[in-house]
């Protein structure tokens, strides 16, 4: 099989519009990622695409960053300003769940740390079946067999009672008992109510539902981390901009791009051609099998991002196409739905800030830099060097009690 990697920004750009490639990333992971959005391919794709992208309006984002997420942020944060600290990524787990499960439209009755851990330990299970195809040691059997029994076991304690409550609802406003507009805004609803008819049996939506749920909190609690370690090393290598980075939006919301840009959370985009692809930057048409969209080196490109491409610099030029953070979110047929609820819309040293999206990552890291978050000196965080990833382990933070 002949494999074409994709390194330039405009190569990637063009390529990731192409309706003819076909998503080439989860095939190992098919026992959930198979009827899965990012898993399909034309018209099954567009369709599914066209009503999921009814619950990421503008609007929900607003209502949700302003109205819901500062409380779940402050209730998962107590316990850490209580101890005085704890680790990145656990804290970060822990907040963006209870973000991808508002999302999902998964319940959370007990709001118990029982409760929770039993989500977590299935969103980590889930998340397996993503990066299945780059395993290279461990039993992929046994790992199937994992995410099929866990599949189970979160239809019963969550998917069954989250569908039921939706379904008494959704029954109630077709009574006309109570308003449309009291319906939970979440994917689940939307799928169960399927306002567009697809075919949407109850099995594809509990692996979207799955999907959506470990999708989101995978990748932003990695995100989160690397973030608040540029921040701690910025802050600590050019105090001069302390100020910035405590009392301006842009700037925070800078820091954060750039390092979304250095570290994507998914390494490599897939796709398989299904004919020969013309691009304008290319003399000759691609047709390769696949195509690999190498993230890291897309997101360097110094025709975009300059020279010193590969450094940590949140007072870079602007890229003369596309955002500060590069291609981390996808670009074209399957871009991330998910985009501005984590990073927002782009802050300028003199936007309305009454218009503003600041995204998730921004609200944590504001949250979490006002009670003093900063690294344990104690405790060195540790890198997971066993893969190309290069994301946090351990990363023990302190905060100011009280
Ligand atoms: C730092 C956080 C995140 C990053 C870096 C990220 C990145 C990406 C990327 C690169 C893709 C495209 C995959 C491809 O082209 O093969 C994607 C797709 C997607 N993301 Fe995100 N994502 C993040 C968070 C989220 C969140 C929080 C949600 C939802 C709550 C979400 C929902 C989705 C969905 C539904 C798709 C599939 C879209 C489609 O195939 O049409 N993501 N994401």
């Amino acid at each position: 099989m002949s494999v074409e990697v994709v390194t330039r920004y405009k190569e990637a750009d063009e390529i990731l519009r192409q309706p003819s490639l076909r998503q080439a990333l989860y095939e190992e992971g098919a026992i959930l990622m198979k009827d899965v959005l990012v898993n399909l391919f034309g018209e099954e794709h567009a369709q599914r695409r066209h009503l999921a992208q009814k619950l990421f309006r503008r609007d929900y984002f607003r209502n949700y960053e302003r109205n819901i997420f500062p409380q779940t942020i402050q209730e998962t944060l107590r316990p850490f300003v209580e101890a005085g600290g704890g680790d990145l990524s656990d804290f970060g787990y822990r907040v963006l769940m209870n973000l991808t499960a508002d999302a999902s439209g998964i319940d959370r009755p007990l709001r118990t740390p029982q409760e929770t851990a039993t989500l977590l330990r299935m969103i980590r299970s889930f998340s397996k079946a993503a990066t299945l195809g780059q395993l290279t040691v461990g039993d992929k059997g046994a790992i199937r067999k994992e995410i099929v029994d866990t599949l189970e076991e979160f239809d019963a304690a969550f998917f069954s009672p989250s569908e039921a409550r939706r379904r008494a609802l959704l029954d109630a406003v077709d009574r006309g008992e109570i308003a449309e507009t009291a319906l939970p805004r979440d994917l689940l609803t939307i799928l169960m109510r399927n306002e567009d008819k697809i075919d949407l049996p109850r099995d594809k939506m509990l692996k979207e539902t799955a999907y959506f749920l470990f999708v989101g909190a995978l990748s932003t609690t990695h995100a989160l981390t690397h973030a608040l370690h540029h921040v701690f090393t910025w802050r600590a290598e050019q105090p001069q901009d302390e100020p910035l980075l405590m009392h301006e939006p842009w700037f925070l919301q800078r820091c954060i791009w750039e390092s979304l840009r250095l570290h994507p959370p998914t390494p490599e985009l897939s796709r398989r051609l299904t004919c020969p692809v013309h691009v304008k930057s290319r003399q000759e048409a691609l047709d390769a099998d696949q195509l690999l969209v190498d993230m890291f080196k897309v997101n360097q490109d110094p025709a975009m991002f300059g020279p010193e491409a590969g450094r940590f610099d949140p007072h870079r030029a602007d890229p003369p196409q596309g955002w500060l953070y590069g291609i981390t979110f996808g670009l074209g047929t399957h871009a991330c739905l998910g985009r501005i609820l984590v990073a927002g819309t782009p802050i300028k040293r003199d936007s309305d800030l009454a218009e503003a999206e600041y995204g998730n990552m921004y609200l944590v890291i504001r949250a979490l830099l006002d009670h003093g978050a900063r690294p344990d000196p104690d405790r060195p965080a540790e890198m997971d060097t066993s893969n190309t990833r290069r994301n946090w382990l351990t990363y023990p933070f302190l905060l100011d009690r009280g």
